[in-house]
């Protein structure tokens, strides 16, 4: 299996950390310091996850030069899907014209897109698909508290698309995927689900919000990231030397920095781009991927490993040699 093509797309909305002190007590110095995010895309009032997933998953049909009927089964990895059901997969793959195809979402939080790679890998290596169209799309503005300085300063929307096909070479090369749903609450949409459905009580509580142990989660972030990055890279039998792009999940600079540190990969090698996206949850890997590929910095035959954590809680790698 390879990767065809990759696109991105983004809300034309951008959010900056100095419109966020028009309206929270916080500043851009201490979002800038302890996040690394500078700006944020928001999606209008009209806009939803399948607007932008459909936008992204365009150019990558359009680069791949493909119709959307070439391509067997739709994937949306999406924490933020248009409807808690029907999957937000089944209206993207109608709208690009593939009624009939397979198609559904993959629910992992930030975890999604590596989830979505890992089980697209599974059924194009089987032989199930010749072509699994996988985006990771996200708008998170949605759901965030926008009077919770904790959380709304650093969320963003967008979506990410990959064509994943059937290919002589195998671009997969080993992953680890993991899960400990022992504490929902660390980072959970609490109301709107089956445990707690919305009524009034729930909105006037703000339950209908993202909620986060921020520093729960960001211990969490790092030795996740550092474990499921050394088992992949065994699985694959490789090593933290072959790497030759470490793209990680943008949840916060800091995280990254720590995990870099501990696995001593030099700065040059790791993809970045937090400071205009913010945390795109699925979408931000594939985002990151695609303007890597944009910018012709990842070349036939690189090693690039995939790596993120998020809400189950949850993690996961994938080593990939890029074809
Ligand atoms: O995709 C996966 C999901 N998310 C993550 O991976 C996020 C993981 N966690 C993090 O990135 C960090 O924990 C945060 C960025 C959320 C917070 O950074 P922190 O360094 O862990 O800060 P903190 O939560 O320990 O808060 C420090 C202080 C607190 O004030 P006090 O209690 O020390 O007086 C907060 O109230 O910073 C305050 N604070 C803010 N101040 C200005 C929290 N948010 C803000 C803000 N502006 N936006």
């Amino acid at each position: 299996m390879r990767i065809a093509s990759v696109a991105r797309h983004a809300p034309s909305r951008v959010v900056t950390n100095e419109d966020f002190e028009r309206w929270l007590d916080t500043t851009d110095e201490w979002i800038s310091v302890r996040t690394g995010m500078k700006r944020r895309h928001w999606a209008a009032d009209d806009e939803a996850t399948s607007d932008l997933a459909i936008a992204a998953a365009r150019r990558a049909l359009a680069d791949a030069k493909l119709e959307a009927g070439d391509v067997d089964c739709y994937i949306v990895a999406t924490a933020t899907p248009d409807y808690i059901f029907p999957a937000t997969a089944c209206i993207v793959a109608a709208k690009l014209g593939a009624v009939g195809k397979a198609a559904f979402d993959l629910s992992i939080a930030c975890s999604g897109f590596i989830y979505g790679l890992t089980v697209a890998a599974g059924l194009v290596r089987s032989g199930v698909y010749q072509r699994i169209l996988l985006v990771g799309a996200e708008t998170l503005s949605k759901i965030v508290n926008k009077q919770d300085r904790s959380t709304a300063i650093l969320f963003g929307d967008g979506a990410g698309a990959v064509v994943l096909e059937a290919s002589e070479e195998d671009s997969f090369l080993g992953a680890e995927l993991g899960a400990d749903g022992s504490n929902p609450s660390t980072l959970f949409q609490e109301a709107g689900g089956s445990r707690h459905p919305v009524d009034h009580a729930a909105v006037d509580a703000g339950l209908q919000y993202v909620h986060m142990e921020g520093r729960e989660v960001f211990k969490f972030a790092v030795t996740s990231m550092i474990a499921a990055t050394d088992v992949a890279l065994q699985r694959a039998h490789l090593s933290r030397q072959d790497i030759d792009f470490l793209i990680p999940h943008q949840a916060n600079r800091r995280i990254i920095d720590a995990a870099v540190k501990y696995l001593e990969l030099p700065r040059e090698r790791v993809l970045v781009n937090i400071q205009e996206y913010g945390n795109t949850s699925a979408a931000s890997i594939p985002i990151a991927l695609a303007e890597a590929v944009e910018e012709r910095r990842i070349s036939r035959g690189d090693v690039v490993l995939f790596v993120g954590f998020g809400a189950g809680l949850s993690w996961g790698a994938v080593v990939w040699r890029w074809q």
